[in-house]
């Protein structure tokens, strides 16, 4: 994995923004993948200003978000499609008919996963995906434990993540829906260039295991050492322990 330490989160976020600027400029229309969070805000900020700047055209790009919320329909604004429109979809030039979302709301979950792993795959796949990593290490919404799935699927939320999760929802924990539906780790491996994101103390921990640690399902993120192209941006101090 390549590792890039950055003094401050904002210089963070102008890197990850420059870089996805960069790769939009040869190749139009590059399909990313995007996360949800606090971590990227920063980013889709940078994102947005750049765009305005003149230096980032979307008009040709194509997306694919991480995971939404079961049971949230795209219009609630606790949901990450609402999320996406604040921080990004609503600022840029991105056509609509290239955004691409799980529909937490789908009469059909089962089928909304299918139909999500035909689109990416109707789309030759994810060229640059873009990770956060959850404070118990989790990858998109794949939660530790004694298995991973490959595939888009629904899964149960961690109390841990529904915790982080709660200021979506009026800042209630027992309002975060109990399930999501994620890309899968396999999904996310398949895309040709990662990039994982972190910030802050909370997360130095993970991200140590993830770089120094075995692969295993107990660390989702620990799959990362396994892609041929994968890229840690860091703060100093979510680089702490390493
Ligand atoms: C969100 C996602 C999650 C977050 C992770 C970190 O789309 O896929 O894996 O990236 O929970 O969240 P923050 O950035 O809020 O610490």
């Amino acid at each position: 994995m390549h590792i890039h330490i950055f003094d401050t989160p904002g210089d963070v976020a102008a890197a990850l923004a420059r870089r996805v600027a960069d790769a939009l400029a040869p190749r139009p229309d590059l399909v990313l993948g995007l996360p949800t969070g606090r971590t990227p805000i920063a980013m889709y900020a940078e994102l947005r200003r750049l765009h305005a700047a003149g230096e980032a055209d979307f008009s040709h790009a194509v997306t694919f978000n991480l995971d939404e919320f079961a049971g949230v329909e795209p219009a609630h604004p606790g949901s990450f499609r609402q999320y996406m429109e604040t921080h990004l979809f609503g600022a840029v030039n991105l056509p609509r008919d290239r955004i691409h979302f799980l529909d937490g709301a789908a009469p059909d979950l089962d089928a909304e996963c299918r139909r999500y792993e035909q689109e990416i795959e109707a789309y030759g796949g994810i060229d640059l995906q873009i990770l956060g990593i959850g404070a118990n290490g989790h990858i998109g919404f794949n939660e530790p434990g004694e298995q991973l799935l490959a595939r888009t699927h629904r899964v149960t939320l961690a109390d841990s993540t529904r915790r982080d999760n709660a200021a979506l929802f009026g800042g209630d924990q027992a309002r975060v829906p109990r399930e999501a539906l994620s890309m899968g780790m396999g999904t996310i491996l398949k895309a040709r260039a990662l990039i994982l994101v972190a910030m802050g103390e909370r997360k130095a921990t993970w991200i140590e295991r993830t770089i120094n640690g075995p692969v295993t399902t107990r660390l989702p993120a620990s799959f990362l050492q396994l892609h041929r192209r994968a890229d840690l941006y860091l703060d100093r101090d979510a680089a702490r322990l390493l």
